[in-house]
């Protein structure tokens, strides 16, 4: 089996660098990986082959930073020469960015099967980039691996086939045990002049729908300002440092005497960093995920998350901008004696560390990735008919196994008068107002109603 894995920018190199491991070890896949070139800087992309142990990328595509558009674009174009050189059985992506995103639209066009890994992810923000992406590669992918039972249910609930989706875990897990040893060696506190005895605080900003807003960017300085019964590190994406410079807003930040400002760090030290700290203050997917593996209460700068776990098992909490929401979700955290008995005791929703065996495993398990493929519908028979109707006054009070079985319809689904999926067995009675939806054949329908009205 020949497989492409494709890589852009530092989450997916993490996340992917658990399921290189196995797959490199299995004579049967042979694995080509592809750099996108998203991110291109040392700190946002080589350090972290090195950190996890993962050989150089064996074709880099260079595409680099630009708009959304232009860099979605670019991978597309780009893609499609490996495509054809390579010929590979399926390609693997790992998140939703905009190198998943024109990875998703090249191998689906050009008919190879997708593999989407931690998909179902929803935030229900359109005005974020990333949800745009997660969901067009979710339903373009022929398999989805998801991270949790809410991101597997979401995929269901916008009616992907079940037999598509497995529920895998989140490789993060894997890749922050998988270098447990090597992070317990890294010097980072000592560098940065951190004692053992200070409150410490990790920050991360990255996100467009912060940068791209000098307010947003001043309520989480103004919080920061006013934290200063802590230490606090904060590592600038380069985007931020871009942004922070455009508003003139470095230099408060460099005159705040509890902030250490650092370039990224590479992932030893970064994990280092937060797994001593006390809370962390973010706006990374990838951060919160790793807040819970390695409890660390994690304060969301964010209005949402599509990733819900770590609110409801309490280690987490939305902030969003505002300075007194920031300020008392971390003091709540960091003060809290309860909150750090509790920490003990939590499960981790994303996973178990065996993410990336259940993903090689399943896929050696179908073995010919081609049968998988997405193929016409005419070589399978022809294209399924629905028929969507709003059961008649004839109908109300039938059941479905009885409408089935007078008319072989098979019944799908069935919508209330407000549009909600109802959930129902065999055994359910049509109501009045309610939408049915059946598979079968469309030229026996009219037939068919009239049947039922005179069979009843
Ligand atoms: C991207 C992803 C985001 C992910 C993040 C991980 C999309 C839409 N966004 O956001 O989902 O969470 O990566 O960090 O795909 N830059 C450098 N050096 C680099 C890389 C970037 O200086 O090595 C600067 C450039 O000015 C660039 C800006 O950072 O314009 C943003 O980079 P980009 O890859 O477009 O988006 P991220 O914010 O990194
Ligand atoms: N990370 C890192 N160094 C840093 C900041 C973050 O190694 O200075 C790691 C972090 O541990 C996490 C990943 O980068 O695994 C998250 O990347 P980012 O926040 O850029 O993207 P997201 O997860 O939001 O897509």
């Amino acid at each position: 089996m020949r497989l492409i894995l494709t890589v852009g920018t530092r989450p997916e190199i993490i996340k992917m660098a658990p399921i290189y491991e196995i797959m490199d070890r299995v004579k049967e896949i042979e694995v080509l990986l592809v750099h996108t070139g998203q991110h291109y800087d040392w700190e946002m992309s080589e350090v972290f082959f090195k950190d996890l142990g993962v050989p150089e990328p064996d074709v880099e595509l260079g595409v680099g930073s630009g708009s959304q558009l232009a860099q979605t674009s670019g991978v597309i174009d780009k893609m499609e020469r490996v495509f054809r050189s390579y010929e590979p059985d399926g390609v693997l992506s790992v998140g939703d960015t905009n190198s998943v995103l024109g990875t998703a639209i090249a191998s689906s066009k050009m008919e190879i099967p997708f593999i989407h890994v931690e998909s179902g992810l929803r935030s229900y923000d359109f005005t974020m980039p990333e949800e745009i992406n997660r969901r067009i590669a979710d339903h373009l992918a022929s398999i989805n691996f998801s991270p949790t039972l809410g991101a597997f249910s979401n995929l269901l609930e916008e009616g992907y086939p079940v037999e598509r989706v497995f529920l895998s875990g989140n490789t993060i897990v894997d890749a922050v045990m998988k270098v447990q040893e090597l992070v317990g060696r890294s010097n980072i506190l000592r560098e940065l002049g951190i004692s053992e005895d200070e409150l410490l605080m990790t920050v991360t900003v990255h996100r467009k729908e912060n940068t791209d807003y000098e307010h947003r960017m001043l309520g989480i300085l103004k919080a920061i300002k006013e934290l200063d019964d802590l230490t606090i590190v904060w590592p600038l994406h380069p985007r931020t440092l871009k942004r922070l410079k455009e508003y003139d807003l470095l230099r408060d930040l460099k005159a705040m005497d509890h902030v250490i400002l650092t370039d990224p760090l590479g992932y030893l030290d970064f994990l280092k960093l937060l797994s001593s700290s006390h809370v962390v203050a973010t706006d990374s997917g990838g951060v919160q995920e790793e807040s819970v593996t390695l409890r660390v209460p994690c304060v969301i700068l964010r209005n949402n998350t599509e990733r819900p776990e770590l609110i409801e098992l309490g280690i987490g909490r939305i902030a969003g901008t505002n300075p007194a929401s920031i300020i008392s979700s971390v003091r709540d955290f960091v003060y809290s004696e309860k909150m750090r008995t509790k920490l003990e005791k939590l499960p981790n929703p994303y996973g178990d560390g065996t993410a990336a065996k259940v993903i090689v495993d399943v896929l050696r398990r179908i073995w010919d990735l081609r049968a998988i493929r997405h193929e016409s519908p005419y070589f399978r028979g022809g294209s399924p008919h629905y028929i969507a109707f709003k059961v008649p006054e004839n109908l109300v009070g039938i059941t479905v196994a009885r409408f089935q079985e007078m008319t072989g319809y098979e019944v799908v689904s069935i919508y209330n008068a407000s549009g909600k999926a109802v959930f129902f067995d065999l055994s359910k009675p049509f109501l009045r107002g309610e939408v049915v939806r059946v598979r079968g054949d469309p030229y026996n329908f009219q037939k068919v109603v009239k049947l039922m009205r005179e069979r009843r």
